[in-house]
């Protein structure tokens, strides 16, 4: 499939498949995307309506964690694998809540990038850095992160809805306590991670992802807690997204049980 580039798009990316940023932006109403994920979105959009508002949930889930977290005194984020840049990014919720609050965002997806860097441009107080963040050493040690994060005081760090796009071989388990051990005594875990709910159409999706740039790793719920190990869940633990903590008390029981979420805090 041929694309013309557009001229914010970084010259070297992959236009021949799908990735995981672009097809999630298209499903939020986006327009940071290409012919190549746009085909992909609908096909995945056949197999499962509901997959524009299971990723809603989560977005909307990534806010309220958010607001918990300024709500405890948290004034430092590093969102890891923060996608392109779309409804309520972390630093527009935490710096309206409390400004002067310093962000990080990360991700390895060049365009997720270059769209954060001109939403950033104005902002002193937070930034964003291509990275993998399985390159542990190379994140904590980014020059906007040294500048912006105090690693001596409590931070929330934030893998939402990144983890299941990390097979095991690559020790997803390892790299998340590696950044818990990073983290102050008083921080907090947010992650919300897609389920393995052994329905065979979301199996179907797992599978479409296979010949995406970013395969997808579902994993059973009890798998998806180990990744909290090292931090106490807050309430209500480790719930469907749309479950943790809902806006109006309770959460709508016909929304999609897919995505897992939980905030945990460092003891
Ligand atoms: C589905 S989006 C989630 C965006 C945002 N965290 C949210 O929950 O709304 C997943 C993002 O993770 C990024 N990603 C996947 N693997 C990554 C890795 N190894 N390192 C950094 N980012 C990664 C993708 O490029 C994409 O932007």
């Amino acid at each position: 499939m041929r694309t013309e580039l557009p001229g914010w798009a970084p010259a070297d990316i992959d236009l021949q498949r799908p990735n995981a940023a672009r097809v999630y932006d298209y499903l939020l109403g986006g327009a940071s995307n290409f012919e190549v994920d746009r085909v992909f979105a609908h096909r995945l959009l056949e197999r499962a309506p509901e997959a524009g508002v299971i990723l809603r949930h989560n977005r909307a889930f990534l806010g309220r964690a958010v607001r918990f977290c300024v709500e405890q005194g948290i004034r430092q984020f590093l969102d890891l694998g923060s996608g392109i840049p779309t409804v309520g990014n972390v630093h527009e919720i935490a710096q309206r809540l409390a400004p002067g609050c310093r962000i990080v965002y990360v991700d390895n997806e060049p365009i997720a990038v270059a769209h954060s860097e001109l939403m950033l441009e104005d902002n002193d107080d937070a930034d964003v850095v291509l990275a993998d963040l399985l390159k542990v050493d190379a994140v904590l040690g980014a020059e906007p992160v040294r500048r912006l994060i105090d690693f001596t005081r409590p931070m929330a760090v934030i893998m939402a809805a990144v983890l299941h796009f990390i097979p095991d071989e690559a020790d997803p388990h390892g790299v998340v306590a590696r950044y818990v051990d990073a983290m102050a005594p008083g921080s907090f875990l947010v992650l919300s991670h897609g389920a393995d709910t052994g329905q065979e159409r979301y199996q179907a999706l797992r599978r479409m992802y296979d010949q995406s740039s970013t395969p997808a790793a579902v994993r059973t719920r009890e798998r998806i807690l180990t990744f909290m190990a090292g931090t106490e869940l807050v309430e209500p633990g480790m719930v469907w997204a749309p479950h943790w903590r809902p806006e109006t008390g309770t959460a709508d029981p016909l929304a999609p049980a897919v995505i897992c979420a939980a905030v945990g805090r460092k003891p």
